[in-house]
């Protein structure tokens, strides 16, 4: 087991009020599945994401990673953790502006203390393995909205992590090019990967082979997706 949250309660400390954002979750992910976490606006999708990424800690319950129990971690060991084993991926790409491609794929090996040639080789592997062996020299203004998208993922993929967890990677994008994103997600959990992905979106959903479903900050609904759709 990859992934293992026990009854894992956040709030949100607001001076003398707490919010409540998630209540008593328990949640179970193996390596190589496919999960979408669904939810309204407001249910605790993005506050799951941060605990599942090593962004944030539970107020209550524990969150293990390959068995570390992370709600343990002091903010170095947190973020050593972070940097190692999660390859995030947002709706809003979140590429440096002044950097090209292959620099902004380079980015989490800089962190990593990498050596220089073996960061450039595998942030070529990683443009490559997203189509994107010839847009290496781009800076973000120079690509389209879905080749940005997949500058990130290849960003996300260089470390080699754990998990993959994307934030409603297609939320920025027309739907045909959402589409080619969703594809290139297929290939990555064919590949081997385990990836997360948060929507709001069913048709989204759709293409993850189980389907969490949180409402006010509780589980919902965790099933396989039966409906999963096949991409052509
Ligand atoms: N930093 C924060 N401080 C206080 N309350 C927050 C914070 N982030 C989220 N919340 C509250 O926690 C609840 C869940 O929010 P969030 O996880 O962002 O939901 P979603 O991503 O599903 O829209 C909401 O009631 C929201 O207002
Ligand atoms: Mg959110």
């Amino acid at each position: 087991m990859l992934i293992k949250i026990e009854n894992l309660t956040k709030n949100y400390v607001m001076g003398e009020i707490e919010i409540p954002a998630l209540y008593d979750i328990n949640l179970e992910i193996n390596k190589n599945e496919y999960v979408a976490i669904m939810g309204p606006s407001g249910s605790g999708k993005s506050t799951l994401m941060n605990i599942l990424g090593c962004l944030d800690n539970p107020s209550v319950g524990h969150y293990y990673f390959n068995k570390v129990d992370v709600s343990s971690l002091d903010d170095d060991s947190l973020s050593a953790m972070r940097n190692r084993e999660i390859g995030f991926i947002f709706q809003n790409f979140n590429l440096l502006p002044r950097l090209n491609s292959l620099q902004n794929v380079e980015l989490p090996l800089v962190y990593a203390g990498t050596p220089a040639q073996e960061r450039r080789e595998r942030a070529i592997k990683a443009l490559d393995r997203v189509g994107l062996a010839n847009r290496m020299d781009h800076k973000p203004s120079e690509l389209s909205g879905g080749q940005k998208q997949r500058v990130a993922v290849a960003r996300a993929l260089v470390t080699n992590p754990g998990i993959l967890l994307a934030d409603e990677p297609t939320g920025a994008l027309d739907s045909k090019t959402g589409e080619e994103i969703m594809k290139l997600f297929d290939e990555l959990h064919k590949d081997g990967n385990t990836i997360i992905l948060i929507t709001h979106e069913q048709d989204i959903a759709n293409y993850a082979d189980r389907n969490i479903f949180i409402k006010d900050g509780k589980i919902h609904s965790d099933q396989i997706n039966t409906n999963r759709t096949q991409i052509k």
